[in-house]
């Protein structure tokens, strides 16, 4: 099979991540015999430090002609004071809009070699198999543009939805329940806002539609409760583009880091753009020390569903498994008795089992 892969690395931890993601593609190219055809493309700070903007013409043109999307991250303190316009941020979520990536769905499922890894108690965190449907083309991301008003003492954002955006992104998330446990949670404020009313509006209507699905209605609060102390209770949560941001950081944790978690934004005809859900982490760039896994999970995510490559999808996976049942770990992760790796050999470890288990597929076919 042949694909065009755009590459979007970005900032930060961006580049080093992608650098282990594409190594990761290449091998199972070479052992699946897949063309896959990488092409690089600037975004976010570094975009703007050579074309004065965080999305350039050329790099959303190569993202619309390609078959599929890989970004890293955006982000950093380099271009924290710069105007609106020339902020990295602006061009995720310009890529996002223009695009038309509605959805972005973010698995969470703990890995088992992970269960200690957690901070929390190794009974809540087993059986969290969770998925986030987050709304991602509008809200308060994309209200009336924001101002400060009055000499800077008053401020506006607005969240604003079209009844269109809700309902699309709702049968998503009816969809992903039919094809799960059947079960939804919707996430709204419906207490104090007027959009999570009309949602929640919305979900009643639809639920209509799917009475296989069961469905249950909870506050965006008492959900960030409940997503830690009983994150098995959740199959499939949908909710609004800020509330998904906020709860997919927080669920991170029940797998033990921030960079493990992998995120698909998807549209109807199937593009999609495939990216790990944490940020540029300037913290640690530069020291070769970030977690690869969420990107390496986020090319395994594309390989299946814009590619149908379930098998060399299931491989990654496998691989990225048993690399950590072998007890590697980046930093991030508290593994205790573990062997301490960095992004680089956490990715050659990760392409070894992937050989290994070629080699022994080999000779069973012998
Ligand atoms: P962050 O996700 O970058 O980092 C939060 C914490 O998690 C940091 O301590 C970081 O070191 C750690 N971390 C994140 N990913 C890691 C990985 N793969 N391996 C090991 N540790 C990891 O969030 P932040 O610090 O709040 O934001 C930094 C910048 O990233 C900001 O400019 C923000 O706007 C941007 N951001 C971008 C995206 C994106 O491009 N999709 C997402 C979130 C934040
Ligand atoms: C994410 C990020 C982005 C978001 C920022 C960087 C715009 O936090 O992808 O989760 O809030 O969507
Ligand atoms: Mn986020």
């Amino acid at each position: 099979m042949k694909k065009q892969i755009t590459l979007l690395s970005g900032d930060g931890i961006g580049p080093e991540i992608m650098e282990s993601a594409k190594e990761v593609l290449q091998v199972i190219a070479e052992e699946f015999n897949h063309d896959f055809i990488f092409h690089e493309h600037a975004i976010g700070g570094n975009a703007v430090d050579a074309y004065g903007e965080p999305l350039p013409e050329e790099t959303l043109k190569a993202a619309e002609e390609g078959d599929a999307i890989l970004l890293g991250a955006v982000g950093g303190p380099k271009w924290e004071n710069h105007p609106v316009y020339q902020r990295p941020e602006q061009g995720l979520l310009k890529i996002r809009k223009s695009l038309g990536l509605f959805a972005n769905l973010r698995p969470i499922k703990l890995i088992p070699a992970l269960i200690h890894a957690s901070p929390l108690k190794e009974e809540i965190v087993a059986a969290s198999d969770i998925v986030i449907i987050r709304e991602l083309t509008g809200g308060l991301y994309f209200g009336k543009p924001s101002e400060r008003r009055d000499n800077g003492n008053s401020v506006v954002d607005t969240l604003s939805y079209e009844r269109y955006e809700m309902e699309r992104i709702i049968e998503k998330g009816f969809e992903t329940a039919l094809s799960r446990r059947k079960h939804l949670t919707s996430v709204d404020k419906a207490n104090v806002l007027e959009s999570s009313r009309m949602w929640r509006e919305i979900v009643e209507e639809k639920a209509k539609k799917y009475p296989e699905v069961t469905v249950e209605h909870v506050l965006v609060d008492a959900a960030a409760m409940k997503l830690i102390t009983n994150p098995a209770s959740f199959d499939t949560i949908v909710t609004e583009n800020l509330f998904g941001d906020i709860l997919s950081d927080e669920a991170s944790v029940i797998t033990g880091s921030l960079g493990m978690l992998p995120s698909a934004s998807v549209r109807e005809d199937g593009l999609g753009l495939y990216e790990p859900i944490h940020g540029s982490a300037p913290d640690i760039a530069g020291k070769g020390i970030a977690n690869p896994l969420g990107m390496i999970l986020s090319a395994s995510f594309m390989l299946r569903d814009s590619f149908g490559l379930e098998v060399e999808a299931n491989a990654m996976e496998q691989a990225v498994n048993e690399a950590l049942e072998q007890g590697y770990h980046t930093a991030d992760l508290d593994v205790k008795d573990g062997t301490l790796v960095s992004t680089k050999e956490m990715t050659d470890v990760v392409i070894g089992s992937l050989s290994a288990r070629s080699i022994s597929d080999d000779i069973c076919y012998m």
